[in-house]
């Protein structure tokens, strides 16, 4: 179905950076997308607004100034500076890129936190919260570091990052630690604010079963949606957004920099003397575009936070998959990692090849891998073997041998050319770039054929007549490409306008159905090389620079382990034997094992540990070991952990695991039956 153009004004925004480093592809994946779904939009005639900012807020950017000893509004600043530089080097072309800082999100942010708490949906309650004694201070969020409640897995004290990728609620996280000084956190009691998301719990599920999102993002949210708790929206925080009526608090971050689409939306349409209320109070289509990781904040408490203050909601949530580097989880601290400016821009790489990559590469829901080999052999093969050389040989044969332009189109390139856009008209409200760039890709395939077959280069000699027929015939597919391309490679696709004649920025408002107007001969510059070839040895020295960064990191992690393991346990850390002692350890042999519906993360297993019935445990491996490989292992079991609910089903017990890469599971050196105890 063909869901654009439509009367409603569309608004698209992107997942808000924390203004606390600099780029790296991984924000990519989400911002070159949606620019792209933003300009094809625009190609369809469709009133579109696009708007992003940065996130300024939380404790992510506050521990990271502190570490930098600089205040949190001047950190932000300098990072703010560097996002919208890039930005506005690869052409993503916000109407606004605001800050979630600026005073109008402060205003609209204590407005809707209003709303809410005028229709009921707040109340105050005494929670317990961790306290670091020896840095003297509450510890919201990042500050801390312990265990997840829900899959076992290490997590910051709001999220279980590296596990089940659960919220966490302020004091949830087990054997929770400073992540500053590393100590132990103590528990206080304080009064803070709750937003009464539990009753939205059926709201939710109707309402994502409308969303347009993409199955990724609604698959997850249906699961969380059934088991819904409140939301704890204040912090003992200085930098943020004050609480209404209580000063002394800010709202939690992920109240305010949500509420930024709608600031962002209110500054830019304030500047062109537009109502923000047709967007965000009046019948409109409000797509998301985020990454995979923040699926729960943008279905579940964002519709729900909208939803009690009375604005419109999304109609649209479109989750990205994720980056690989070098097939290795993107990390930072791995060295698994390419920054925009340094390794990428500095290095002399135009950004269309990037937006190229990462639009043709795959379907936007799945992971991308980047390596520069895989790199270098896309982009030589695609934009410089077929785009760039039809481009230039069209061009530069119409140049240098002086060929009047002018002729009929021909059924086989008016029929390429129209297929190619009613591929951009569907898949585009399918959120399928990668099908439009391949359409795009086989038009300039389609053109290097023709090209090929009626040789010109003979009929120049033979027949001016129909030499000029060919390449009148090749400049219109040039023609169309330039359109149909500028959604994704729009510099150069203004590089190609400008080769047949035109203003080159001129093409970014010209419509999709230009592309099948016949060219009208007009004055042309010298055309000059679109693409050229990335060389081996480019492509190595870049290779390079990435196996060094993570050599160093892995240097650098041996040296912390080492360190770690030498770190003296502290006196408070050491437990008796008799402590011991009441964990009952047990041999078990997995009978069966399956992936949880709705979980990344988390593996199902059926374990015999010598009992009447086997034991159904949860554990958050998946990433490590397929159910296949589980059946039949022999594990060890922690078999009177109090039972836990993760994801609506019970868990029985614990499957031991190491922390070394990723996980790998605990056994017995000589075979030992099911429920042998372990002492
Ligand atoms: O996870 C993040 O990077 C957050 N800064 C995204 C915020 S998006 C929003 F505003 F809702
Ligand atoms: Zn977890």
């Amino acid at each position: 179905m063909q869901e654009f153009p439509c009367d409603k004004p569309v608004l698209v925004t992107c997942g808000l950076p924390y203004a606390n480093g600099p780029a790296h592809i991984g924000h990519l994946r989400t911002y070159i997308p949606a620019d792209m779904f933003v300009r094809a939009l625009r190609k369809m005639r469709q009133d579109t607004v696009f708007v992003c900012g940065s996130d300024t807020h939380g404790t992510p950017i506050i521990v990271n100034a502190e570490e930098h000893h600089v205040p949190p509004a001047e950190f932000v600043k300098t990072y703010h500076k560097i996002f919208e530089d890039v930005f506005r080097k690869f052409q993503i072309g916000f109407n606004r890129y605001g800050s979630t800082d600026d005073p109008t999100n402060h205003h609209r942010t204590r407005s809707i936190v209003m709303d809410l708490q005028k229709n009921g949906y707040v109340y105050p309650k005494s929670i317990k919260v961790a306290y670091c004694k020896s840095c003297s201070r509450g510890l919201p969020d990042r500050y801390v570091e312990g265990v997840c409640p829900y899959c076992g897995s290490m997590a910051r004290g709001d999220e279980c990052d590296l596990g089940c990728q659960r919220h966490l609620e302020p004091g949830e996280v087990l054997d929770p630690r400073c992540r500053i000084c590393g100590t132990k956190s103590e528990v206080r009691e304080q009064e803070h604010f709750f937003f009464r998301l539990s009753e939205f719990g059926d709201f939710l599920i109707k309402y994502l079963d409308t969303l347009h999102a993409t199955p990724n993002a609604v698959n997850y949210a249906m699961e969380w949606a059934k088991d819904l708790k409140d939301w704890c929206i204040t912090r003992n925080l200085e930098w943020g957004v004050k609480y209404p009526g209580h000063e002394d608090l800010v709202v939690y971050v992920w109240v305010d920099a949500p509420i930024g689409y709608i600031a962002f939306t209110e500054e830019y349409m304030g500047s062109v003397g537009k109502d923000w209320k047709s967007i965000w109070k009046g019948d409109s289509r409000i797509i998301h575009f985020i990454g995979g990781d923040i699926i729960y904040h943008h279905c579940i408490f964002w519709p729900a936070m909208l939803k009690g203050a009375g604005y419109t909601l999304p109609w649209g949530v479109v989750a990205s998959g994720m980056i690989k580097i070098n097939d290795k989880k993107f990390s930072k601290s791995r060295g698994y990692i390419v920054w925009v400016e340094d390794d990428y821009l500095a290095h002399g790489f135009h950004p269309d090849l990037l937006r190229y990559y990462i639009l043709s590469y795959t379907s936007h829901t799945k992971d991308i891998n980047f390596s520069w080999k895989e790199f270098q052999t896309k982009i030589n093969k695609e934009l410089v073997g077929s785009f760039g050389n039809f481009v230039n040989r069209v061009l530069t044969f119409v140049d240098s041998k002086h060929v009047d332009v002018r002729g009929t189109v021909d059924p086989e390139v008016s029929e390429a050319i129209r297929v190619a856009a009613e591929v951009m008209k569907t898949e585009i409200g399918n959120y399928e770039f990668k099908k439009i760039s391949d359409a795009i890709i086989t038009l300039s395939d389609v053109g290097n054929t023709y090209f090929q077959s009626h040789e010109p280069w003979k009929l120049i000699k033979e027949d001016r007549g129909a030499c000029e027929h060919v390449l009148f015939n090749c400049v219109q597919l040039v023609k169309a490409m330039a359109v149909l391309s500028e959604p994704l490679i729009p510099q150069k696709a203004a590089e190609i306008w400008g080769m047949l004649g035109y203003e080159p920025s001129g093409i970014s408002a010209v419509g999709l159905d230009e592309a099948s107007v016949p060219y009208v001969n007009r004055p042309r510059p010298k055309p000059k090389i679109l693409f050229t070839k990335l060389e081996d040895k480019k492509i190595a020295e870049m290779e390079k620079i990435l196996d060094e960064r993570v050599r160093k990191a892995e240097t650098k992690a041996k040296l912390q382990g080492k360190k770690e393991e030498e770190a003296p346990i502290q006196e408070a850390e050491l437990v008796s034997i008799d402590d011991f002692g009441k964990l009952m350890l047990r041999v078990g042999k997995v009978l069966s094992c399956e992936r949880v519906k709705g979980s990344k993360k988390l593996l199902k297993s059926m374990i015999d540990v010598g009992e009447d019935q086997p034991r159904q445990i949860l554990s958050g491996i998946a990433e490590v070991y397929t159910p296949e490989e589980m059946v039949g292992k022999t594990v060890i079991v922690i078999v009177n952990l109090k039972p836990a609910k993760i994801m609506g089903i019970e868990s029985n017990g614990m499957i031991l695991a190491a922390d070394s890469n990723g996980a790998t599971l605990l056994t017995v050196e000589k075979p030992s039956d099911p429920g042998t105890k372990i002492h």
